[in-house]
């Protein structure tokens, strides 16, 4: 990551930071970015979303910043209390980077401190799902250890068309246990510390 660039967890928004993050939310959603949103939702309701997600206690929002400004980010959701049998498994979701801010390694740090989060809770699997048409954000998950286990053709529905999705797990504990025995990861990054 270049020195203007970072990536941190926040809990509370200061300065621009919502308007920021509502700006790179809707350029990445202008641009086909595939959370959730097709057309980017009035200000109002994208503020709402954004100051409700730092309200939940099962999500953590990190951001990624280019000179100081928000330009993208992703959350770990975690399971909520009442999911005993699915305490082991942690989630990724709204992961982007607004298109002009790419190519800075500001995705990778996003995922890595996530990763990092996740290990110290002690989960065992991360999971996500994304567009087949992500190809870029498919490259990096698979370049850092996810494993594509389903795909389902029906995933989204884009301009009457429908978009297959592909469902991405990695396995914590498998690639703890093989950096500890020294063996080489095929990951082409580092594994985030523990
Ligand atoms: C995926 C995305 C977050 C990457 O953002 P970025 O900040 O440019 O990524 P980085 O600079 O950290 O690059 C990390 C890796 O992503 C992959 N990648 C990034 N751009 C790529 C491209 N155009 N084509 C193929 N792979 C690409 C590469 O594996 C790259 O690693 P490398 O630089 O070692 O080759 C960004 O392209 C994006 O927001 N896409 C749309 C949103 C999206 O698809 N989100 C996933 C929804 S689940």
């Amino acid at each position: 990551m270049s020195k203007k660039a970072s990536v941190e967890r926040v809990t509370e928004f200061h300065g621009n930071d919502l308007d920021d993050l509502c700006e790179a939310t809707d350029e990445a959603i202008l641009d086909g970015s595939g959370f959730g949103w097709l057309r980017p939702p009035a200000r109002p309701v994208l503020e709402s979303y954004w100051k409700g997600v730092l309200l939940v206690p099962e999500r953590e929002l990190y951001v990624a910043r280019l000179e100081g400004s928000i330009v993208g980010s992703v959350q770990l959701q975690v399971p909520a209390p009442n999911n005993e049998a699915g305490a082991h498994t942690a989630r990724v979701s709204t992961f982007f980077v607004a298109p002009w801010a790419r190519g800075h390694g500001l995705a990778r740090g996003l995922m890595s401190d996530l990763e990092a989060s996740a290990r110290r809770q002690g989960f065992k699997f991360l999971d996500l799902d994304v567009r087949a048409t992500q190809t870029a954000a498919i490259s990096l998950y698979e370049s850092i250890g996810f494993e594509r286990w389903g795909v389902q053709e029906s995933y989204a529905l884009v301009n009457g068309e429908y978009v297959a999705g592909y469902y991405y797990s990695k396995d914590l504990e498998k690639t703890r246990k093989r950096r500890r025995n020294g063996k080489k990861s095929k990951s082409k990054q580092a594994e985030p510390a523990t």
